[in-house]
């Protein structure tokens, strides 16, 4: 009887988890979006090139299809032709204009995709090669921070501390550590370079909400300085804390359980040991004598080679 039970529990487990995802996948259907600024061109991602028949259309409110391609022939719908054309075998909008936002679909033989798209106003900023911007985004309160640039990521933050800098902004990022108590969530980047050039976008709570102002168009000038006056100072201090938090204590935590290992051991073996010292106790001696002394870890070291000891400081409250 109580195996019946158990077998039927198990499939119902089973079957709502399948049901789970199957459902997920029916109506929270995960569309790849795409965006463009307000007069810029955008180029749809479908590739008609494969295709025998393939349609590009819009979705509400202006459920009608744009162009179709047959016979390797592509041709734009009477009303559509003057803001869209064909392109390479590709759906391009000349000109994105606010109302061209929504759902897209390109519906090659029998299979349809569908694609989001976004049409953003971005406030301009420039900014010289080698020093550094801020972008202000300020939104009510939040779990987690994305800022994009482009399509990738310059820095993932959540409420719980992790730090996710994206490829080739790592130490060159940063936003407020209190950014969730206080709603700023403005992205500094410290010693630009030509490749920071483009749209930046910020996000919060898993890329579902914009902050206000949402998107950057970024322009780099190039600098044609004297070849010794290579570094920036902005880099350096404060701007580095965020990123190099988590991998301070993570050190931090690793340097006092071998100290405390070590003084285990040296328990141990040495039976003289005072009885009043517990263990814990020691390490938080050997841990404040650490700071006393200035004999850093090796960890902060590494880390801090071109930072004042000033601006590690609140880390080591402990
Ligand atoms: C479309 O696909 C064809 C074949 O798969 C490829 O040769 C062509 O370069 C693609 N066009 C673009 C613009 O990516
Ligand atoms: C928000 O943060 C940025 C830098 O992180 C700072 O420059 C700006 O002054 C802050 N805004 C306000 C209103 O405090």
């Amino acid at each position: 009887m109580q195996r019946i039970t158990m077998k039927a529990i198990l499939i119902l487990i089973l079957a709502s988890t399948f049901m789970g995802v199957f459902f997920k996948a029916a109506v929270c259907e995960n569309i790849p979006s795409g965006f463009t600024l307000i007069n810029r061109a955008y180029t749809f991602p479908g590739n008609a090139s494969g295709c025998h028949h393939a349609e590009w259309r819009k979705s509400p409110p202006a459920d009608a299809t744009i162009a179709t391609y047959t016979d390797h022939t592509c041709t734009t719908e009477e009303g559509f032709e003057e803001e869209f054309t064909c392109k390479d075998q590709h759906l391009l909008l000349r000109a994105a204009r606010y109302t061209d936002q929504g759902r897209y679909e390109f519906i090659c033989n029998t299979a349809t995709t569908a694609t989001q798209l976004d049409v953003l106003y971005a406030l301009k900023l420039s900014v010289d090669e080698t020093d550094s911007i801020t972008f202000s985004c300020y939104s009510r309160s939040a779990e987690d921070v994305t800022w994009l640039h482009n399509k990738e990521t310059v820095l993932h933050y959540t409420m719980d501390g992790s730090v996710i800098p994206g490829k080739g902004y790592e130490g060159r990022a940063s936003l407020e550590k209190t950014c969730f108590k206080t709603g700023n969530f403005s992205l500094t980047i410290c010693n630009v370079r030509q490749a920071d050039a483009g749209v930046y976008r910020c996000f919060l709570d898993d890329e579902t909400i914009k902050g206000y102002p949402h998107a950057y168009e970024l322009e780099v000038n190039e600098k044609r300085s004297s070849p010794g006056d290579q570094t920036h100072p902005d880099c350096n201090e404060a701007t580095l804390v965020l990123y190099k938090t988590s991998t301070v204590v993570l050190g931090l935590i690793l340097v006092v359980s071998v100290i405390c290992l070590i003084i285990k051991l040296h328990n141990c073996r040495s039976t003289s040991a005072p009885s009043t010292h517990t263990p814990e106790n020691d390490c938080m001696l050997m841990s404040d004598r650490t700071h006393a002394t200035d004999e850093r870890p090796p960890v902060q070291e590494s880390d801090y080679t071109e930072n004042k000891p000033s601006g590690t400081q609140p880390i080591f409250e402990i």
